[in-house]
């Protein structure tokens, strides 16, 4: 699976009007099918908008190559089909159901090997509200759930197409701990159908657990990007993030970060 469909992020440099340089000439080493990659990174690091600019929701200038092709110069809808994109901030004031939803999720570009027949696209909806543990929420209003329910369900939104670059943007933040494991359980499962995942997870320790590799954005670059284990040092915490911290093997042999006592406590 190696080569051909690892996605590389090149110079790529992108920003909002009037603050052009928030992402500054980025680049990273190849993303892997099958890997989970976590994005992590202090508040305003620019993890949002480095997502943002690889799905085409803001402009951007460099390159993201995949099968040497540019991404970035792609048509929306040819790159609407290879990438999905969960936002961090979900959309208010939705009246569909959540099955709905996901029908809408899929008529809205439907892929070559999907049929959009109603019964077949509905037919996959639920198939995955069953695979998601979550097909007591299937004809609830999207406006009636809660925070950690929509957000089950904007990644259902976003899994449903079966997309090869899958990109979450804190995915877990309001979810209770079974559903945390539950969709990164999910995501390595996807993971390892050949996808390439980038999520933005800003606990630490998520990363950890979870991620085959991480890349650590600072002041809009990357500060390193390696094995969780790797990235994730005392020095790059205490630089990046200015916090004491040591770095524990837990029972089951995950890292933990530890934060230290601080002067305050
Ligand atoms: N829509 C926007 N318009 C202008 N500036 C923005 C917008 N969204 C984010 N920013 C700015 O870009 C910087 C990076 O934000 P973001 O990518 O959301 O950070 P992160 O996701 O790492 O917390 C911040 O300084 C933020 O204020
Ligand atoms: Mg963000």
């Amino acid at each position: 699976m190696k080569g051909q469909r690892e996605v590389y992020i090149k110079q790529l440099t992108a920003g909002y009007p009037g603050k052009p340089g928030i992402i500054r000439q980025l680049t990273t080493r190849p993303l892997q099918p099958g890997m989970i990659t976590a994005l992590a990174g202090p508040n305003a690091a620019g993890k949002s908008t480095l997502l943002k600019s690889i799905t085409g929701l803001i402009p951007a200038h460099g390159e993201i190559i995949m099968d040497q092709k540019n991404i970035l110069a792609f048509p929306v809808l040819k790159r609407a089909k290879l990438i999905s994109y969960m936002p961090q901030y979900l959309p208010f004031d939705i009246s569909l159901s959540v099955v709905e939803s996901l029908v809408a999720s899929l008529k809205a570009s439907p892929l070559d090997q999907i049929s959009t027949k109603l019964p077949e696209v509905k037919k996959r909806a639920f198939d995955l509200l069953e695979e998601m543990d979550i097909m007591h929420l299937a004809t609830e209003p999207i406006n009636n759930l809660s925070g950690g329910q929509r957000q089950l369900v904007s990644l259902a939104q976003a899994i449903i197409r079966e997309p090869e670059i899958l990109l979450l943007d804190e995915p877990t933040s309001a979810l209770d701990l079974h559903y945390q494991v539950a969709v990164m359980k999910w995501v390595k499962q996807y993971a390892r159908r050949g996808k390439i995942i980038l999520i933005v997870l800003h606990d630490i320790n998520m990363a950890l657990r979870w991620a085959d590799e991480a890349i650590l954005l600072h002041n809009g670059k990357v500060y390193r990007h390696d094995k969780p284990g790797a990235v994730f040092t005392k020095e790059a915490i205490r630089e990046v993030y200015h916090v004491d911290a040591d770095i524990e093997s837990t029972g089951s042999g995950h890292l933990q970060v530890i934060v230290k006592d601080q002067p305050f406590d």
